[in-house]
């Protein structure tokens, strides 16, 4: 049989990344947040002092991008995600990051890798693709928790219902790779689920694959 690639791709802040770590345990298998990549682009941009709206100059950073640049501070932060969505649109910064991707990917051992375009365009024969959505409110109401149990008082829902909408429309409109569920991803909606439930019904779609008779 093929190796269990699980390819999970979703919008900001639906709890993909929780969801995958959890799931890359489970299955003992290794796991890539494909969003640091870009993140970390976003990252090297601003303290080359380039324009992140300009194709070619981040696309010529994420080129150089090394496996150090990925543990640069704060870059799971919010501002560091609004960045990576503006650096993401550019079709040189993308091409630069699928050879990564698509390596860690087709390791032997299989992958687990979380995104918006891994069943799509990194992963389009990943054994596995779930789409993790959830409404935009539940979204905000997530990330506003979480930012203001990390002590950020400047956080107001509203702003960050905005936000996500504003993200999700950049992420899903730009040309190159748009946030989309793959035809034959399973979706799941986890605006009724915690992450507990979001995990157990995640397993159920892994299992049902593995179960499948002989599949490649
Ligand atoms: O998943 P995360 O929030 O870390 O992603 C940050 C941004 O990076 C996303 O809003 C998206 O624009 C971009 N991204 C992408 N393709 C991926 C992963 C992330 O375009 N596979």
């Amino acid at each position: 049989t093929a190796p269990l690639t699980i390819a999970i791709d979703g919008p900001a802040a639906a709890g993909k990344g929780t969801l995958a770590k959890r799931v890359a345990e489970r299955y003992r298998l290794p796991y890539l947040d494909t969003g640091l990549l870009y993140r970390a682009v976003g990252r090297q941009v601003t303290i080359g002092n380039a324009d992140p709206d300009d194709p070619e100059m981040a696309g010529a950073i994420a080129r150089k991008l090394d496996i150090a640049h990925l543990d640069e501070p704060g870059l799971r932060g919010h501002d560091a995600g609004e960045l990576a969505s503006r650096v993401a649109v550019h079709q040189p910064v993308r091409e630069a990051l699928v050879a990564f991707q698509r390596s860690f990917a087709s390791r032997a051992e299989g992958a687990v890798l979380d995104g918006r375009d891994i069943g799509t365009v990194i992963c389009p024969h990943a054994r596995v693709k779930i789409f993790v959505t959830a409404s935009p409110e539940v979204r905000a109401r997530r990330r506003t928790d979480e930012l203001l149990s990390h002590g950020r008082e400047d956080i107001d829902y509203d702003r960050i219902l905005a936000e996500v909408k504003a993200r999700d429309e950049r992420d899903s409109l730009r040309a190159v790779a748009p946030l989309r569920p793959a035809a034959d991803a399973h979706l799941l909606d986890t605006s009724e689920l915690d992450i507990d439930a979001a995990f157990r019904a995640a397993c159920e779609v892994v299992d049902r694959v593995l179960a499948e008779p002989g599949r490649h």
